[in-house]
């Protein structure tokens, strides 16, 4: 018997597909079909799949033209599929030609011409609506946003806003982008959702007026520096019927949060410490960073990543938090942060002028995971056990600046009309804002 096989993601599966799996079958007597797995899609950038891994198969399975189907869950499983299933023949479009010459050493390889005119591409555009963004600010976050947002299908980045003409004329002729520098309500009435990434403290102004003009928010860390100011936002933006999210990355990073999953099946046992460091050592003292009045200081810039760890693994439930901080120019150059729970305690470091090593250290009863440096864009952890035999080590791949995982939470959230916040609640949010509004004012603050 002549086995096949060829291997897709199927999503909104087409007569291209069809005819690739109708040309497959032909050339042997078995057809066997991988499809791949919704995280191993993300991996490889395919950021707007539509129909999720049980769909695809569903879908392929009704063609009636498989007589297997197996998951492909990640790269270099074809080699392993070709020797185990003892294949004849790979079999894929002629957009790959060329790409998959090296498994001629383990089969016959065939590339069959791609059926012109359509593709899982071309239906999701056509079937998709277009979001438009406006991006506040034009600083360096702003330029990281759009050319990440590259990556995201159905998303047009339509006008920049910043009261500042000279800033704001500077980007616009960069990027082409049409911009404003007044005028709110014209900057919203043209788009469906903004990015806030203008100065800290303009954060809580700038997302009430866009979700009072229908518009959707990605705001920016720290997100208002102010609890109360958060959960009004919140409120508003329920009432609105906009979805309002904060863009901390790590949060809708794949590996971080397949880490947390891992960690709530019990694979450390219960957790009885977080401990989590992020440092960007910066030398140019005019930065904002270092201004008291931009709200600058290591708090403000980088609380909310180890913070976003602890919530998620312990709760927001907390019952005692200490600072400790060294001053400059009268902002936190280094922080140290002690916090208790009952039966847990957690703390971070977090440094614009002192450095320490970024990684994050989750301690249990039957192990501990260990998240090098930079944690906060995991992409490798391991599983530790006192039998060091036991470890397990997790690959991952973090693409780019790693902004469009959160700016594709965002435009699928939007089309879904989804408020579920999977990623991060409003709960969670709000304790980083209190949080950061006590040490501004200084609570349980020991200076060193
Ligand atoms: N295929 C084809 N003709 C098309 C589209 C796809 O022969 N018009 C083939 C591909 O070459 C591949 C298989 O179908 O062998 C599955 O491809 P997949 O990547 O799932 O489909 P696309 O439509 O190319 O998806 P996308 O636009 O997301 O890349």
């Amino acid at each position: 018997m002549k086995k096949v096989i060829t291997y897709g993601t199927y999503d909104l599966l087409h007569y291209g597909h069809i005819n690739l799996l109708k040309r497959a079958k032909e050339l042997g007597d078995y057809l066997i079909v991988g499809i791949t797995t919704d995280s191993f899609d993300l991996e490889r950038g395919k950021l707007n799949v539509r129909n999720n891994l049980m769909e695809r198969i569903e879908a392929v399975r009704q063609t009636g033209l498989a007589d297997q189907i197996i998951i492909e869950e990640y790269q270099g499983q074809k080699i392993d599929d070709i020797k185990k299933y003892e294949v004849d023949i790979f079999a894929i479009g002629s957009d790959w030609e060329g790409h998959f010459d090296y498994l001629k050493e383990y089969c016959k390889v065939v590339y069959l011409p791609r059926t012109e005119g359509i593709s899982s591409t071309m239906l999701r555009n056509e079937n998709q609506r277009t979001i438009k963004i406006g991006i506040i600010g034009s600083g360096r976050m702003a330029k990281r946003f759009l050319e990440e947002a590259k990556h995201v299908n159905a998303v047009v980045i339509d006008s920049v806003f910043n009261p500042i003409h000279e800033d704001l004329s500077i980007f616009c002729t960069e990027t082409g982008l049409r911009g404003y520098s007044d005028n709110m309500n014209i900057f919203f009435s043209n788009i469906d959702a903004c990015y806030i990434a203008s100065p800290h403290n303009t954060h809580y102004d700038y997302a009430k007026c866009a979700i009072n003009n229908g518009c959707h928010v990605l705001c920016e860390i720290p997100f208002t520096m102010n609890n109360e100011q958060t959960e009004e936002l919140f409120e508003l933006s329920i009432k609105r019927k906009v979805i309002l999210m904060c863009a901390l990355k790590t949060a809708y990073c794949p590996a971080f949060s397949h880490l947390i999953n891992l960690i709530k099946t019990g694979v450390i046992g219960d957790v009885v410490d977080v401990e989590a460091s992020v440092s960007t050592l910066l030398d140019d003292f005019s930065l904002r960073e270092f201004s008291a009045s931009q709200c600058g200081g290591s708090m403000t810039e980088n609380s909310y990543f180890p913070l976003l760890a602890i919530f998620r693994i312990l709760g927001v439930a907390y019952e005692q938090i200490h600072f400790f901080s060294k001053f400059n120019w009268n902002v936190d150059i280094y922080t140290k942060c002690i916090i208790a729970y009952k039966k847990a305690t957690a703390s971070f470091k977090v440094g614009l002028g002192i450095k320490t090593e970024g990684n994050m250290i989750i301690s249990g009863t039957k192990g501990y995971v260990y998240v090098p440096s930079p944690w906060w864009k995991t992409d490798f952890f391991e599983l530790c056990y006192e039998d060091r035999n036991c470890n397990k080590k997790y690959f991952y791949s973090y693409e780019g600046d790693g902004l469009r995982y959160e700016i594709r939470e965002f435009v699928v959230s939007i089309l879904n009309g989804d408020i579920s916040q999977r990623y991060l609640t409003m709960k969670e949010i709000v304790a980083m804002d209190s949080i950061l509004r006590s040490f501004l004012e200084k609570q349980n603050l020991v200076k060193i």
